[in-house]
């Protein structure tokens, strides 16, 4: 069942000159419930544009964002949790606050944040790092409070964008495994941006594939393989799949 709607998306930016230019060309895709949906697509495309539009961070020029509840009645844009490129904590708030930060934000009960924190940091792997400052962390151990913070809110939807670009790529692999196994475990529904075709095998159960800018969808591709997820030859021989279905291009000339 879907949990939104993406219908006809159409968005223009201005240049500095202030000519107009097309970025979104009648994108129309779903995130479906309790599944990872990962959005692909070319540097510049609009992928991140897309996420704002959902967030309600920019508006669309034409077309809808639909949002439906658990009953598949349609309903006013949910409460939506967003994991960030980078963690985007506040370095003089300790985790726990971090955290505490985004409950308040989102309207969660004040007796319901102790055990929030402890849970969600806990899931994490970082229980023991409730009244430590994000300064004395490791930038994994960041992106993890950035991940529980969005999870805490136990929203509808969670947006996810290139979450895991500014690690290394053994820690990459392993804030993968425990997103993918905490989407799995919280059945929660999830849009995940990335252009790393071996994450967007890994990490997804369905991959939107986007063109270059102006962006349109390519192809719709469910992922065939078993959960739960194990990083072995059969991710990257699913992302040589990916790789052969799309023309995953440079950004457009401007
Ligand atoms: N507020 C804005 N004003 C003008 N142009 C913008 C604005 N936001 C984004 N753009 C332009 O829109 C295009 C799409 O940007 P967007 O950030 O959505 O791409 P993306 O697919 O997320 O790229 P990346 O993979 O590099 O993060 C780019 O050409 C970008 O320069
Ligand atoms: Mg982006």
């Amino acid at each position: 069942m879907a949990r939104l709607q993406v219908r006809n998306a159409e968005k223009w930016f201005q240049r500095e000159t202030g000519q107009p230019f097309k970025v979104l060309d009648g994108l129309s895709f779903e995130v479906r419930e309790g599944c990872v949906t990962v959005l692909v697509g070319p540097s510049g495309c609009g992928k991140s544009t897309v996420l704002n539009a959902i967030v309600g961070l920019e508006r669309l020029d034409r077309g809808e964002l639909v949002f439906f509840n658990h009953d598949g009645q349609s309903q006013q844009r949910p409460l939506i949790g967003y994991v960030f490129q980078g963690p985007r904590l506040l370095p003089w708030k300790t985790v726990g606050d971090n955290v505490r930060l985004a409950l308040r934000g989102a309207g969660v009960a004040r007796e319901k944040w102790e055990d929030r924190v402890q849970r969600y940091l806990a899931l994490v792997g970082l229980e023991e790092y409730v009244t430590q400052y994000p300064l004395y962390l490791s930038g994994g151990q960041r992106q993890r409070v950035g991940l529980a913070r969005a999870l805490a809110i136990e929203s509808d939807l969670v947006l996810m964008d290139e979450p895991f670009a500014s690690v290394d790529e053994l820690t990459a692999r392993q804030l993968r495994e425990t997103t993918r196994r905490l989407c799995e475990q919280l059945h929660r529904t999830v849009l995940f941006v990335t252009h790393n075709l071996p994450e967007a095998a890994y990490m997804s159960d369905f991959v939107v594939a986007l063109t270059a800018r102006p962006a349109c969808v390519e192809a719709c591709i469910d992922n065939p393989l078993p959960c739960p997820r194990r990083w072995g030859p059969e991710i990257y021989r699913f992302a040589a799949d990916l790789e052969a279905k799309l023309s995953l291009r440079e950004e457009a000339e401007i």
